[in-house]
């Protein structure tokens, strides 16, 4: 469960007192928890995510300058830059969200000058809960208000990936902000990556609930292999293209096509392929049998998905492994995958709520104290609170 929660009022109190008057506006945007759809989003298939119940706020107000103050409660920290001028060298790594999205909006045209901004954030850091998504979009909402901009949900979402892409130097796909703004309590989204169609599979989850375990690891490696993926499933849509011109993302081709030239392909290009083709199957089967009810069905799924994700995407590690092996053995735990890049972070389970607790214990004794239980609920989406 979040810790005591944070809500307007604690927000707007803080910020008064770092900065000395009234933040002129409040947004906040949660992380996210991905039930199956994995490594999907960047080749245009099917997701399945959930908004965490836990977010990250922002409260902001102008400056009649082009200085950027921006401080962070969690760290006390508070960095300055010009908003014309932000530096990746002699900056810390999280301010490049906020930065990334406010030189965007100007390059957009948008008049945004300067702005003293607070951030505050129960979503658990670079544990694979997309944190960064999660001060991207409440950045963007908080600075399109103060901004007086109009964007609708698609440009946002398209602008805090940019943000992430060009300022973060991470290629990722559109799952992360798309579930951070879109997200409705207590349903999962079904998001269509290429048409950016979306259904919301509402989840009566009765008695269970979505536990999620942060391995407590992110390996260096992260980043480097998550840009080979990418690289790797263009090669093989090129692969797929030369045989049909129609194909123009992994999205077009089918498990059976594959197969079809799994003697003529790389190895490792017809594992990726292998993956890619099947998560999108099993993630628009999973939808269906969430939304029927039929949890036994669902978490097979995601044990497929998480087999996958091992042996045939190799975006998996040992840790995360450990934990859902741990999981997936423990009576009263419906399915458990990985969640997220991979290398480390989170993997998540479907738990009966009598079951929580022997999977706490089974997991502080047989994986150690790194790893950490964080509850969620399918949490709303992002939201101005005030201005
Ligand atoms: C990261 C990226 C997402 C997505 C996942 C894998 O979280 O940010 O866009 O590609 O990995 O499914």
């Amino acid at each position: 469960m979040a810790d005591a929660a944070i809500d307007r009022e604690s927000t707007a109190r803080r910020f008064a007192e770092r900065f000395g008057r009234a933040a002129g506006v409040i947004a906040r945007a949660p992380g996210r928890v991905n039930l199956i759809g994995e490594h999907t989003d960047y080749n245009e298939g099917l997701v399945l995510p959930i908004a965490t119940e836990q977010s990250t706020w922002v409260a902001c107000v102008a400056r009649p300058d082009l200085s950027v103050r921006v401080a962070s409660e969690a760290l006390d920290e508070l960095h300055t830059w010009r908003v014309d001028d932000w530096r990746r060298e002699t900056s810390p790594h999280w301010t490049s969200y906020v930065a990334g999205v406010a030189a965007l909006l100007r390059a957009r045209g948008a008049r945004l000058g300067g702005f003293e901004m607070l951030v505050r954030s129960d979503v658990p850091v670079g544990g694979g809960l997309s944190s960064s998504a999660a001060l991207e979009v409440a950045s963007a909402k908080a600075l399109i208000l103060l901004s007086g901009e109009a964007l609708d949900t698609r440009e946002v979402a398209d602008l805090c990936r940019q943000a992430e892409h060009q300022f973060a130097g991470v290629p990722c796909g559109i799952m992360d902000q798309s579930i951070s703004l879109l997200a409705q309590a207590d349903t999962a989204l079904l998001l269509d990556c290429r048409t950016r169609v979306h259904a919301y599979i509402p989840l009566q989850l009765g008695e269970l609930a979505v536990v999620v375990v942060d391995s407590g690891v992110r390996h260096e490696l992260a980043a480097g292999e998550y840009a080979r993926r990418l690289a790797q499933c263009r090669a093989a849509t090129e692969y797929f293209r030369k045989l049909d011109p129609r194909v123009s993302a992994l999205r077009d081709v089918s498990p059976a096509t594959v197969r079809a030239h799994a003697s003529q392909m790389d190895p490792t290009l017809l594992a990726r392929a292998l993956h890619v083709t099947m998560e999108n199957q099993r993630t628009a089967e999973a939808a269906d049998a969430f939304a029927r009810g039929d949890f036994t069905a669902a978490g097979r799924l995601m044990a497929d998905s998480h087999r996958s994700l091992r042996d045939d995407y190799e975006v998996s590690c040992r840790e995360l492994d450990a934990l859902v092996r741990i999981a997936s053995t423990t009576p009263g735990v419906i399915g458990a995958r990985m969640t997220g890049g991979g290398f480390g972070g989170c993997i998540v389970a479907l738990v009966r709520r009598d079951a929580i607790e022997p999977l706490a214990e089974r997991v502080a004794r047989e994986y150690g104290e790194r790893a950490r239980l964080v509850r969620t609920r399918p949490g709303r989406g992002a939201s101005i609170e005030h201005g």
